[in-house]
């Protein structure tokens, strides 16, 4: 065995809630050779396994038992293909440094999705978002490893079933496939996406994919909190999506309500404007918190757990559901051995 196996290790730092966790063993496999090592060691020992990437979407408990497995492939390279680019990039790429180095290159479509924390191999899992792009608008294929038997595979989009925050990884291949390699397709053509709120403010008539990338950041900047600085797991409810009934209801008790029809007759709901207006935007309680500039993020001033979290969560989307009859879902998941 030629993967370091390390025992009772901290998890603190590789979680942006920062939350305190420990696993009863962990291992950082930096090839697929070894991310096939440490999966036959799960089957042989037939203990729980839990997969980590950046630890940027995820609430851990104290304890994790059994084994954590933490890829650690770090490569990425690019495959010309005329105007277009195939990027190639394995699953502990740091996201958002390979985007603000795709944007340098002049390469256009992953621009808007800047500064979302975490590691390649979890975006697709919850089909990361922002600005009015998707991972899914520029996915070409998934490779990934098969739990049970080790098997390789490669998965289209349309059988990644990307939508809203999800995908076919938090349904039926949840907890059974470890992602190790991204193929996303770029262009060399400029095609600036500036629909979404002030982006179109925030730079000039032709941008370059880099100017796009960095107004992003500066946005972000100034409405979300810096993991590094105040544990948070970027929005912790997705935007819930309702009944075309409720959402013109809504809206006539309340005209100023943001509400974006969707293409099957509902109406998605800004879940931070609900919690703004039950007046929880800086809501603090024990050791969490309703972000001050943006209500749809809740953060940890160090101290507290995954239990008083889930329980403050629960305040939060209990007095949204009294006051609109709106139920929101929570959108980091729970670490939960397979
Ligand atoms: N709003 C308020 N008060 C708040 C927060 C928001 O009134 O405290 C209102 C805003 O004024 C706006 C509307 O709600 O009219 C929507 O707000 P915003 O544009 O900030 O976006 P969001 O819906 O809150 C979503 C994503 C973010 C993404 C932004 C930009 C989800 C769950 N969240 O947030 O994604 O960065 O749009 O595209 O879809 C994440 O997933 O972690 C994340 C940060």
């Amino acid at each position: 065995m030629s993967l370091a196996l390390c025992a009772h290790h901290d998890l603190s730092r590789d979680n942006t809630l920062g939350l305190p966790c420990r696993a009863e063993r962990f291992v950082a496999p930096a090839s697929l050779d070894e991310v096939r090592e440490a999966l036959d060691l799960a089957r042989r020992e037939g203990g729980p396994l839990t997969l980590l990437g950046g630890g940027s979407n995820l609430i851990l408990p104290t304890w994790l038992p059994g084994l954590v497995v933490h890829p650690a492939m770090q490569s990425w390279w690019l495959e010309e293909r005329g105007r277009e680019v195939l990027v190639h990039a394995e699953a502990a790429v740091v996201w958002h440094e390979l985007v603000m180095a795709l944007a340098a290159r002049g390469l256009w479509g992953t621009e808007n999705l800047a500064l979302i924390p975490g590691q390649c191999g979890a975006a697709p899992i919850q089909n990361i978002g922002a600005y009015g792009v998707e991972l899914s608008d520029v996915i070409e294929a998934v490779h990934l490893v098969h739990l049970d038997d080790g098997r390789e595979a490669v998965l289209s989009p349309a059988a990644c079933a990307f939508g809203y925050r999800d995908s076919v990884f938090k349904g039926a291949l949840e907890g059974r496939v470890v992602i190790t390699r991204l193929v996303l397709r770029l262009s060399r053509s400029p095609r600036p996406r500036l629909g979404y709120g002030e982006l179109a403010a925030r730079v000039g008539a032709s941008p370059s994919a880099l100017e796009v990338a960095e107004a992003v950041c500066a946005i972000r900047c100034e409405k979300l909190p810096d993991p590094a600085v105040l544990g948070n797991a970027g929005s912790f409810f997705k935007n819930p999506v309702v009944a075309a009934d409720l959402a013109r209801t809504l809206a006539k008790a309340h005209p100023t309500m943001p509400h974006f029809p969707q293409p099957d007759g509902r109406v998605k709901l800004a879940a931070g404007w609900l919690i703004d207006q039950c007046g929880l935007k800086g809501w603090r309680q024990g050791h969490f918190g309703v972000h001050e500039r943006q209500a749809l993020v809740l953060v940890h001033f160090g101290g507290g757990s995954a239990v008083e979290l889930l329980d403050f969560a629960g305040q939060v989307a209990d007095a949204v559901r009294e006051r609109f009859g709106v139920t929101l879902e929570r959108e980091p998941r729970l670490a939960v051995p397979a």
